[in-house]
């Protein structure tokens, strides 16, 4: 393999490419290409990477399957830096390239604008397959999707091992570099061998960590000792939770007389490249019928509180063995959390719901707890809640008709620790409807979000979707049954309402543009530079502290506390500093915020405010890493990401082995003949500089 080239200078001139500096032209950075990096847990890495110094090939556009030959075997000139159009990104071609390494130096795949027809998941068929309740001991006929393939598109791609790196090429005018490189230099000219010079590709995506989580978890502690210089962290980020009564969160462990109904959801999921994860159908569609529903029960609690209260959870890191609520789960369990699970009474999660087809939801339960009969009952009368909730709405709440287990979900992580009466509402029968589950794909398109033409940003922010309208009757199902779940009275519902124009301002917020007018105004000031004008990315990423959470997370908190909060007169001060000098401001029961508000019509200044909610973070760390020190646990998530130093790729020309050996003979041969010349002006130079030599014993 040919790791050294000679860049030839001169003869790169590539159309469109301004040339400033010398380092540009020899190399074109391209910018907006993101890796797919390494992540490992306890028997596995998975991922890719490159070799320290970066990978270098020369770059072929791949045509069809049947083109990988010239990769594979008669290409003359490898290795080969591989391009892909997205419609190529099989797994059949991808796992052809991972078999003739040695050949290949990397991948990268041109991100198409539209979504492949036939669907893409780059996810496992069986997501979530060893950390949810179905295991062998809990029913072995239904471990491992043996009854329903959740995801039959997952091709395992973001779970295999690739010792190359691939990226993903997101600029239309990086790709368009690179064509115009390889139309000019890398097709011989009517099919005859290429000459070189060629145009080659190195890409730059080391990773610090191998092998598994407690390898690297291991060096980490070496390290530290050392030079604080960490090899990999554990995934992971912040649960947030709120509930309709104000929790003691100082007092843990169970709490007399509470019973409580848990409203589920999840916030985040993942695609095959890094911190790419639109998650519009998978998280989105959830979590923001989830917070319309807590809005349209604020009123209704404040004035009416039913007799059992309930509490709001979304949950991170679900996409990786259910990071956030193993986490709260087993807080619960061990007197961590402001209540135990002997507090709660029922779960409702809301899972993926934003493709129905003629408005029909599923209703999922758990067939082998409802084996008892005290838990059926309450699961039965669940159901029949939903269903009598939806009955004058746009909404049929169905259940499958035959005994299927629960699809992946966080409530799995509830009935792990004991049985619990508990439902989840999907889109789905069996199978998922989204055809894009865990992918780059599953992208505000995907739930057929679009906004005529014409619109300004914000007039688009208000404009009411079909989606919202779908999504705002089924919050309004949700919020009436979990009302009446909690105790509270039928003469109510009425009043409990979802609000179109909410739903529709948060799907336009997170799945299209988080920098919008009502996003700015629930912040607080020193957030405002997270927001952006790009759709929002839901991967769980390695936050450590609650200031370093990640934007969606956050968002989803100020959110949060915007739609189930108070507002209180107090100055910015008083609201930063009313957990330590008020004790009538009642810390341990409430958190404060300071938003930014909006400017009010004649001038520029906005009128921030203080915000008073029951909401809160709580971490989502596996406690597989800081309480139990388990790396190789089977019961909890493992997973970690590599660290790395740098992600680079460039694109740039490269001569022949040949050449390069020419070039060496030249430069050695000018080297020699330079030595020759400085010896022969040297040993001359009495006759050739004797005029301007100082005597060599010369004193100053
Ligand atoms: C990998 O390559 C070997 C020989 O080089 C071949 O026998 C095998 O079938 C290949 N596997 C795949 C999955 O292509
Ligand atoms: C699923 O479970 C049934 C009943 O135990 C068993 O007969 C069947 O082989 C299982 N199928 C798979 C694919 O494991
Ligand atoms: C680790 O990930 C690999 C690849 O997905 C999987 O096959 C393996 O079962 C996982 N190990 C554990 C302990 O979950
Ligand atoms: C692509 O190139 C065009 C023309 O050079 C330029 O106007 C445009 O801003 C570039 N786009 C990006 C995303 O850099
Ligand atoms: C909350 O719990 C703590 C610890 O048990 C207790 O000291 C405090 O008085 C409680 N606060 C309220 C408002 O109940
Ligand atoms: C809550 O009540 C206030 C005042 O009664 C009213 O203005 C507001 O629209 C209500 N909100 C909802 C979501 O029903
Ligand atoms: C999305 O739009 C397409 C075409 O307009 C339509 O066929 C499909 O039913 C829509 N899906 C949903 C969930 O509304
Ligand atoms: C239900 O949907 C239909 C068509 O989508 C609409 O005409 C009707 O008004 C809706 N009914 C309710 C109660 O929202
Ligand atoms: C957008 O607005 C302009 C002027 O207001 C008009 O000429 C044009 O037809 C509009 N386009 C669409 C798609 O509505
Ligand atoms: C958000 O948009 C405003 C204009 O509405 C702009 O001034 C601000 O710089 C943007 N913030 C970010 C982080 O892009
Ligand atoms: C929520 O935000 C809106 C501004 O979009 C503001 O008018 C309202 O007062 C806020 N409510 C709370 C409780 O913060
Ligand atoms: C807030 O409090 C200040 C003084 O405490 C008072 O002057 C002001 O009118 C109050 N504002 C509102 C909206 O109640």
């Amino acid at each position: 393999m040919y790791r050294s080239y000679v860049v030839v200078t001169a003869l790169f001139s590539l159309a469109g490419v301004s040339c400033n500096s010398v380092e540009q032209k020899i190399y074109v950075e391209l910018n907006n290409m993101v890796p797919c990096v390494r992540l490992l847990n306890a028997t596995h890495q998975i991922g890719c990477q490159s070799s320290i110094s970066g990978d270098v090939g020369v770059i072929h556009v791949l045509e069809s399957e049947a083109n990988l030959e010239w990769v594979l075997s008669t290409g003359p000139n490898p290795p080969y830096m591989v391009i892909l159009e997205s419609a190529l990104f099989t797994r059949s071609i991808m796992m052809k390239l991972k078999n003739g390494t040695g050949r290949v130096a990397g991948a990268a795949v041109v991100v198409s604008k539209t979504n492949p027809a036939e669907g893409f998941s780059p996810h496992t068929k069986c997501p979530n397959e060893n950390t949810g309740v179905y295991s062998e001991s809990y029913d072995p006929t239904m471990a491992h999707c043996n009854v329903t393939v959740w995801n039959p598109l997952g091709n395992g791609l973001s779970y295999e091992e690739f010792d190359f790196p691939i990226f993903s090429l997101n600029d239309d005018n990086d790709t368009e570099a690179i064509r115009q490189c390889y139309l000019g230099y890398n097709l011989g000219v009517n099919g005859s061998t290429p000459e070189y010079p060629l145009c080659a590709m190195q890409l730059f995506s080391h990773m610090h960590a191998v092998t598994d989580t407690a390898t690297c978890m291991r060096r980490n502690d070496i390290n530290f000792s050392i030079n604080p210089e960490m090899v990999c962290d554990p995934l992971g980020d912040y649960n947030v939770w709120g509930s309709t009564k104000p929790l003691n969160n100082t007092a843990k462990g169970h709490k007399e007389g509470e019973s409580m109904v848990i409203a589920a959801t999840r916030l985040d999921s993942r695609s095959f490249f890094w911190d790419v994860a639109p998650g519009a159908e998978s998280a989105v569609s959830g979590f923001v019928t989830l917070l319309a529903a807590a809005h349209a029960l604020h009123n209704v609690t404040q004035e009416a509180h039913p007799p059992r209260t309930i509490l709001y959870t979304f949950f991170q890191g679900e996409a990786f063995d259910y990071i956030g609520s193993s986490r709260m789960v087993y807080e619960m369990d061990h007197k961590q959390f402001a209540i135990d699970l002997d507090n709660v009474h029922s779960v409702v999660e809301i899972g993926q719901v934003g493709l129905r087809s003629s408005s029909e939801l599923w209703v999922h339960s758990d067939p082998v707890s409802r084996r008892n009969n005290s838990i059926n009952a309450e699961v039965s009368s669940l159901i029949d809640t939903l269903k009598s909730a939806a009955m004058n709405l746009n909404v049929t709440m169905s259940v499958p008709s035959f005994s299927q287990p629960l699809p992946p979900s966080s409530f799995q992580r509830f009935l792990r620790a004991r049985p619990i009466p508990g439902v989840v509402i999907a889109d789905h029968q069996s199978a998922f409807s989204n055809r894009y589950y865990e992918s780059i794909y599953d992208k505000a398109a995907n739930l057929n979000l679009t906004y005529p033409a014409n619109l300004t940003e914000d007039e688009q922010l208000e404009f009411v979707t079909e989606t919202a309208n779908a999504l705002a009757d089924l919050a309004t199902v949700v919020a009436r049954a979990l009302y009446k779940q909690a105790g509270g009275a039928d003469a109510q519902l009425i009043n409990i309402k979802a609000e179109p124009k909410i739903v529709t301002q948060m799907l336009y917020g997170f799945l299209v543009r988080s920098n919008n007018t009502w996003f700015q105004a629930l912040v607080p000031p020193e957030f405002k530079n997270f927001l952006s004008k790009l759709e929002c990315h839901y991967y769980v990423g390695v936050s450590q502290t609650p200031s370093h959470a990640r934007t969606p997370t956050r968002l989803v908190q100020y959110l949060l506390a915007n739609l189930t909060g108070t507002t209180i007169n107090i100055t910015k001060e008083n609201c930063h500093n009313s957990l330590i000098i008020k004790p009538s401001s009642l810390p341990q029961l409430y958190s404060y915020v300071w938003v930014q508000g909006v400017a009010s019509p004649n001038s520029t200044e906005r009128q921030g405010f203080c915000v008073r909610s029951s909401v809160r973070l709580s971490k989502a760390v596996s406690p597989a890493f800081d309480l139990l020190q388990e790396y190789s646990s089977k019961d909890y998530s493992t997973w970690t990401e590599s660290r790395w130093k740098f992600i680079k790729a460039r694109i740039f020309l490269v001569a022949s082995h040949d050449l390069e050996m020419l070039t060496l003979g030249v430069g050695v041969g000018i080297l020699l003949s330079s030595l020759l010349l400085t010896y022969i002006i040297s040993s001359k130079a009495d006759i050739l500089f004797s005029s301007g030599r100082e005597p060599a014993n010369a004193t100053y």
